[in-house]
Order: C-alpha cells, then sequence, then structure tokens
C-alpha cells in the first residue's frame, strides 16, 4: 500500500517541490497551508506537472483541533513539517508573532502526533541559521550551535529541541531534522519556484527580479569582507536536489533505517560561491547584464557558511547533482513565467 506524507506549508516554495519529487518517488501527499504567505500559484503548479490534483487543506497548525482533525482525516505515515514564518528581519520587529507561530505550530503537530497509537516520523524544516557565525568551515552537524541572532533563528534552534525532547520522552515519535543551507531554484518546468511577498530579503529573488526590470538595482551587501573577492560566501543548493534530500529522510523513516531516533542531517552542496560569483554566473548563463552596486555590509550577515554533506551523502545516499548553471537558468524561467 502507498505510503501517506503530509506537508504542512506544502503550498510553499520548499514545500511544493518536495510535494512533487515525493510524489514522483511514489508516496501519497496531503497539503495542509494557511496560505498565510502564499496564493495557489505553486499549487497549480504542481497539480499541472503531476498531471493530477492532490489534496489541499487549508488549515492553520496553531489551531490543535484542527490538527488532530486532520489526522483523523487522513491515514498519515510521515509528516514534513515547513510551516512557518521565515523573514529574519521580520522576526527581530515582530518577535511575539514568530515565537507564537512557529512554537504553537510545531507543539500542536506533536501533540498530535504522541497520542497516535502508530507513533509518527516526523521531518522539521531546519536552517543553517542554527550554526551561526563560525571560524570552522565547513561545518558539520556536530559543529556547535551558537546564539541565534534573530527571534528567527532562534525558533529553529528551539525546535530542533522540542523535536529532539519529544523523540526521547514520547514512544513512536522518530524524527529528523534537515538544517538546509541556501535553497535556490525553480522547478525546470517553470511551474513551481519562489514567489516572495514585497521587496525580497533573499538574494535570488532580488537578482531576478532587478533582471526582469521589477528592482532597479541589486545592492550587494559588502564587498569588504575578508574573502577572495570582498562579498560573503554560501552554499547555494538547488530546490529540485534539496527537495530529494527529504525523500531520501522520509525514506530512511519510513523503511526503518535511522541509526538514532533524532538525527540531523546537513543539506548542502559543500562548495562555497561568493556574492559576486553567483551574480556573474546568473548574467554568463543568462547572456544579460544586471545592473548591481555594492552597498554597506547588511547587519546579521555571516561572512562565510558552507556545509560538510559527508553525512547526508553517507547516510541519507543524497548529493547534491544540479550544477549552478542550470538552477541559476531555472530561475529566470521562472522569473519570466510569472511576469
Ligand atoms: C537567510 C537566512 C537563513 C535562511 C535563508 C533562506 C539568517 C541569518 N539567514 O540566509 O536562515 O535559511 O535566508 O534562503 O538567518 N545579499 C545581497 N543583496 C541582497 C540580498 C542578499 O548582497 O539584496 C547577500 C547577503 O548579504 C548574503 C547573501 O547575499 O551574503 C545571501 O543572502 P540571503 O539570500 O538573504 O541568505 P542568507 O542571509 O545567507
Amino acid at each position: 500500500m502507498k505510503q501517506t506524507v503530509l506537508v504542512s506549508g506544502g503550498a510553499g516554495f520548499i514545500g511544493s517541490h518536495v510535494t512533487v519529487e515525493l510524489s514522483n518517488a511514489g508516496y501519497d501527499v496531503v497539503i495542509a497551508d494557511n496560505m498565510s504567505n502564499c496564493d495557489e500559484t505553486n499549487y497549480n503548479g504542481v497539480c499541472k506537472i503531476l498531471g493530477r490534483k492532490l489534496p489541499l487543506v487549508k488549515m492553520d497548525f496553531c489551531d490543535a483541533e484542527a490538527v488532530d482533525k486532520l489526522f483523523e482525516t487522513y491515514s498519515i505515515d510521515a509528516v514534513i513539517h515547513f510551516a512557518a514564518f521565515k523573514a529574519v528581519g521580520e522576526s527581530v520587529a515582530e518577535p511575539l508573532m514568530y515565537y507564537r507561530n512557529n512554537l504553537v505550530s510545531f507543539i500542536n503537530l506533536l501533540e498530535t502526533a504522541r497520542k497516535r497509537k502508530d507513533g509518527c516520523n516526523v521531518l522539521f524544516s531546519s536552517s543553517a541559521t542554527v550554526y551561526g557565525e563560525t571560524d570552522k568551515l565547513p561545518v558539520t552537524e556536530t559543529s556547535p550551535r551558537q546564539p541565534a541572532t534573530s527571534p528567527y533563528g532562534n525558533t529553529k534552534q528551539m525546535c530542533e529541541d522540542i523535536l529532539r525532547d519529544s523523540v526521547k520522552a514520547y514512544e513512536g515519535i522518530k524524527g529528523i531534522a534537515l538544517r538546509y543551507f541556501n535553497p535556490i531554484g525553480a522547478h525546470p518546468s517553470a511551474l513551481i519556484g519562489e514567489l516572495p511577498r514585497g521587496v525580497p530579503n533573499n538574494l535570488v529573488p532580488f537578482i531576478t527580479q532587478t533582471a526582469i526590470g521589477k528592482r532597479a538595482c541589486l545592492s550587494i551587501f559588502g564587498n569588504d569582507y575578508p574573502t577572495p573577492d570582498g562579498t560573503c560566501l554560501r552554499d547555494y543548493i538547488d530546490i529540485v536536489d534539496l527537495a530529494k534530500a527529504h525523500v531520501c529522510a522520509v525514506a530512511r523513516m519510513l523503511d526503518g533505517k535511522m541509526k538514532e531516533e533524532y538525527e540531523i542531517f546537513n543539506v548542502g552542496t559543500g562548495t562555497p560561491l561568493s556574492v559576486m560569483e553567483l551574480v556573474t554566473a546568473f548574467e554568463k548563463v543568462n547572456n544579460l547584464k544586471l545592473n548591481y552596486k555594492f552597498a554597506p555590509r547588511r547587519s546579521g550577515d555571516v561572512v562565510a557558511i558552507w556545509a560538510d554533506p559527508t553525512l547526508a551523502n553517507k547516510e541519507l545516499g543524497w548529493k547534491a547533482e544540479r550544477k549552478i548553471e542550470d538552477t541559476l537558468a531555472a530561475v529566470w524561467a521562472w522569473e519570466k513565467h510569472i511576469a
């Protein structure tokens, strides 16, 4: 019998790509989303790619009764929890909103999961932000976490700990946290991708919106960092590769392959790229000139961070495969698709 994966936040950027890859791998997917940060563009794109309609339950994970009801309605074998607020700056201005939304929704999910007699497999969408600023690069899963620099980052650390402690305390709950580096890209079909509301905070949507003329000029935040070209270094991971890591992690849980009841994996390429290198690669692969300028450093940015993905390579049998050129061609195709 087919196994069913619940994807909370499944109408968003990462959730929609994960839904496609899970479906391609033979899982049934139930999407749950409160649509607070997206419309149905990506959901419709997913259905088009797959050639069928998937269940979309419009609900809020902060509503405990709704979570219970969801688990009564569907027979769920594993959950991937994306539903969360994610804007770093907004979290500094509205910390309580972030703590309430990101923590309550996850606690509600785990409360429901622990009541089930069959237990539950829970995959939490974490971030490399938990490592903060570190001199020891690349980072491994055992690299110490640094105090979070924003309420958003803090909710990622706290949810990791909530999952770790719940797995220890409640029989039948198993957990994996995936720590993403910088997810970028769009589906090769150009039917799903990133749809930021308002002015994008992240680099790649800002680049594509500048290229298409929605923004006048990209500001490169800082060119005096102690890096080869003075701009920050990051580990940009293609969204389809990232989505496939989720399929491997879900299979590991459902097939009983976990070595511990709570596991953590870095999801990155292992290769750092500077902001300048990314901009230049985008121009080259899409054969265009981008309007950009150097601007002061952005507060809260770390100089450099990239993954040691060895553990995920070995244990999940997963490896980043897509070339950065293909990723940057896909984001441009997506921007043109939604223009
Ligand atoms: C941020 C979050 C991270 C989250 C990720 C999602 C922190 C500190 N960062 O990472 O948790 O997982 O987004 O993608 O919590 N840049 C520019 N101009 C711009 C925008 C960005 O030069 O207009 C530069 C930044 O200074 C940085 C790089 O591009 O060096 C990447 O920035 P961004 O895409 O915002 O990601 P991060 O800050 O690394």
